[in-house]
């Protein structure tokens, strides 16, 4: 039979096993435990021989929804989920990574990524490599020295910068590594990295997944033997989605695939536009040609994404006069959402990092990361013309 195509799979996908009643829309099951009166069928439930729920820490059937629509949109065997993005990365490391492993990844993940890297791991005697990101070669001389995985993120926050996948998952099937992407920026609409090879996809669900801003949650999608292990490790450690934001969740995916369109035309709509203001420096977006990485984005991605950052002249000053003149805009922490959010780098992503740290990753205190929304284009570029036309009056920009 022919496959759905994905923004279909993103409304209808699954949901029939968790809605009751006849309700049409999959419910909020609050209860956080399931009563058997047979003895025997909440044994077989609660060693797994027989489908059901027994204590929400473990499984819920909202939850679950959410869990096998995730899994239906990446195509992947298997999926679980988290109370934030940050909850399926530590998970998944967590459950992979043992003292004496080595773990090699790029210098451009997420901060809060990065912290786990460059803090938490190596106090757990874990050898963390991070080779600068789009150098492939680096990154496929380590891996070939032996690692048990192997983690990417592309494209990255806030940079917006590309590595292959394909090249990186066959280097790593050579040594035996477990590769793990973040596919959080991209969406499941954009990119699909189990199809380049790779072996577990992580999402920030907080972000596009949700689309409004308005819950927090991760998920995990793979083969069903490494999902079930981290699985096993969040049960035991707790880190799990919550009923309410499952639902509101799976209700902000039904509309993915429309709002990812859009948001990838207005993203690339706003790279060009704002590369012709005299005080932008830089403009950083995979589907702008000039982009370093746009050859292997268009081979690997169905669409560039909603995210794109710039750098302005006169750094954080230009930044401060900036940024609340834009109306059109939330000046906030987060991406992803239907309203366009923008901030500087170094108070959203990258807010862990010292500045040392920034400057090495090649974040300038001025970059500003901006998060397309769904609005009219027309506006969101007289928004920012606006913006800029009068940050004109108020501070010098040196040439
Ligand atoms: C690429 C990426 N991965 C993971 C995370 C962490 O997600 P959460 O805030 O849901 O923990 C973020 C948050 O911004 C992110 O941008």
């Amino acid at each position: 039979m022919k496959k759905t195509n994905i923004g279909t799979r993103a409304i209808w996908a699954g949901e029939k096993d968790s809605l009751a009643f006849g309700a049409t829309q999959v419910p909020v099951v609050h209860s956080v435990s399931f009563g058997y009166d047979d003895m025997d069928e909440w044994y077989d439930v609660a060693v797994g021989k027989k489908e059901g729920h027994i204590y929400g820490r473990n499984t819920n059937p909202t939850v679950q929804a959410f869990e096998e629509k995730i899994r239906i949109l990446e195509d992947a065997e298997a999926a679980t989920s988290f109370s934030t993005g940050m909850a399926a990365i530590s998970n998944t490391l967590g459950t992979l990574l043992f003292p004496g492993d080595r773990i090699v990844s790029i210098k451009d993940t997420y901060g809060g990524t990065n912290k786990i890297f460059t803090e938490f791991l190596p106090k757990q005697q874990v050898e963390v490599v991070l080779c600068d990101t789009g150098d492939h070669e680096a990154i496929e001389e380590e891996v070939r020295k032996g690692c048990k995985v192997l983690y990417l993120e592309s494209p990255t926050n806030p940079t917006v910068k590309i590595t292959d996948i394909k090249r990186m998952a066959k280097v790593a099937k050579e040594v035996d590594a477990i590769v793990v992407v973040d596919n959080t920026f991209a969406t499941p609409v954009n990119q699909n990295p189990l199809a380049l090879g790779a072996d577990l996809v992580i999402h920030s669900a907080t972000k596009f997944l949700g689309g409004h801003a308005d819950a927090l949650g991760g998920a995990l999608c793979g083969s069903k033997e490494l999902v079930e292990k981290v699985y096993h490790y969040r049960e035991i450690n707790g880190a799990t989605l919550d009923p309410m934001a499952a639902y509101l969740l799976l209700r902000g995916m039904k509309t993915l695939k429309l709002r990812i369109d859009r948001q990838n035309d207005n993203a690339l709509a706003i790279a060009r536009h704002l590369k012709t203001f005299e005080a932008v420096d830089q403009v950083f977006y995979p589907g702008l040609e000039e982009h370093k990485g746009h050859d292997i984005a268009k081979e690997q991605m169905n669409g560039f994404g909603g995210m794109l950052s710039f750098s302005v002249k006169g750094g954080m000053e230009t930044v401060r006069n900036l940024l609340p003149k834009l109306k059109y805009s939330n000046r906030a922490a987060n991406l992803g959402a239907v309203e366009t959010i923008v901030g500087p780098a170094r108070t959203t992503s990258h807010v862990e990092c010292t500045p040392e740290e920034r400057a090495a990753m090649g974040i300038p205190e001025g970059l500003v990361r901006y998060s397309a929304g769904i609005e009219d284009i027309e506006d969101l570029k007289h928004d920012l013309d606006q913006a800029f036309q009068s940050l004109k009056s108020t501070v010098t920009v040196n040439g």
